[in-house]
């Protein structure tokens, strides 16, 4: 069948539960597009295997991500929802798309940096080609789009080059992906760190999981880092902490920044952060209301796996079916 809208891919990794970070940077963006666009939303499960996980937790991980997707708004019938690891094809053109990239350009990523300072007790081959893989990921459906957040700007950025090295070899094989990144909340920062970015691996202070209770939501912007001024003011260099909760609460009620600021005119940092706490408790209770109902689905959750690995199958074996044709390998 012809392929009439712009394609999109992006994913996420099923280490632990998102975070409010990965829901402003990524999913309020993909809901978006799905009516626009052909998308696939991937659980990347198997980028998860480069820091140590216990199986069962990550397994458990997987699914309850693929709950969260559908939880969030993702419909299984507008796009593909599926896990990477049921889908061979990424791995085997990854393998291929290793001997096109070089380890200089590799050991210049910032995320292999910052990953192997934080586990340098294992500092595997999958954390080195770790971006390679995701170009793999994005290679495999020649897409037009790749909503990210800031920090997944570099790894699209190397997906380009490879997929270019590798046209310049064989011809037009793959689609020149472009990263799609908001103006707005592109990078959420940590609530206790505000210097840093927002992370399921921070400490649970400074990170909000999509899970976490309207209770536990609230306190933990109550606690969050400001500074010493009182105003709410919208400057990320002078006032990362406020910035960042003003970006939060713009993102959650839909209003710009601007007008963010005006709401808080007058208004003292407690009863600010209260009610961005309270934004963001509004926004994610439907969600996780939904997501208890789905996680009791495993029926419903199943078919949506299978059918979705089936369909995002059919465009990866194809691609990866010429790309195995041009490099050499053998096809009888
Ligand atoms: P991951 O799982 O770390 O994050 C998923 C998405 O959430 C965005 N994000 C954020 N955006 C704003 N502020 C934050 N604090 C924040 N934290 C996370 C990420 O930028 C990302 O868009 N390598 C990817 C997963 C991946 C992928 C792909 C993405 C694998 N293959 C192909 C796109 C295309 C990752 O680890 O994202």
């Amino acid at each position: 069948m012809q392929q009439v809208k712009d394609r999109v891919f992006s994913g996420t990794q099923p280490t632990g539960v998102p975070t409010l970070g990965n829901y402003v940077g990524a999913y309020r963006n993909w809901l978006k597009m799905q009516d626009d666009y052909d998308c696939l939303f991937c659980v990347v499960d198997m980028h998860s295997l480069t820091v140590r996980n216990d199986a069962a937790e990550l397994r458990k991980n997987a699914k309850s991500l693929l709950a969260l997707y559908l939880a969030v708004g993702f419909d299984p019938e507008k796009c593909i929802l599926y896990f990477q690891s049921h889908v061979p094809e990424h791995a085997q053109l990854s393998w291929i798309l290793n001997c096109y990239t070089y380890m200089g350009e590799l050991s210049r990523m910032t995320q292999f940096k910052d990953k192997s300072a934080k586990h340098s007790e294992n500092i595997n081959a999958g954390l080195f080609t770790y971006p390679v893989l995701m170009a793999a990921d994005i290679l495999l459906f020649n897409v037009q789009y790749v909503p990210v957040g800031e920090d997944q700007k570099q790894h699209v950025e190397i997906t380009r080059d490879i997929a270019e090295r590798f046209n310049n070899i064989y011809g037009d094989v793959f689609t020149i992906p472009k990263p799609l990144i908001s103006n707005v909340g592109a990078r959420i920062m940590s609530l206790s760190v505000p210097e840093n970015k927002m992370s399921k691996s921070d400490d649970a202070s400074g990170y909000i999981s999509m899970l976490d209770t309207t209770d536990v939501i609230i306190s933990k912007f109550k606690k969050a880092v400001t500074d010493s001024e009182k105003e709410v003011r919208y400057d990320p260099k002078a006032k990362p902490g406020v910035s960042n909760l003003l970006t939060i609460y713009s993102v959650m009620t839909d209003k710009s920044v601007k007008d963010a600021e005006k709401d808080f005119e007058g208004v003292g940092y407690g009863g600010f952060k209260l009610a961005v706490g309270e934004a963001v408790a509004d926004k994610l209770k439907p969600i996780q209301d939904e997501y208890n109902r789905i996680m009791d689905d495993k029926v419903y959750l199943e078919s949506v796996s299978k059918d979705g690995a089936q369909k995002a199958r059919k465009i990866a074996m194809k691609t990866y079916g010429k790309v195995a044709r041009k490099v050499g390998l053998a096809q009888i």
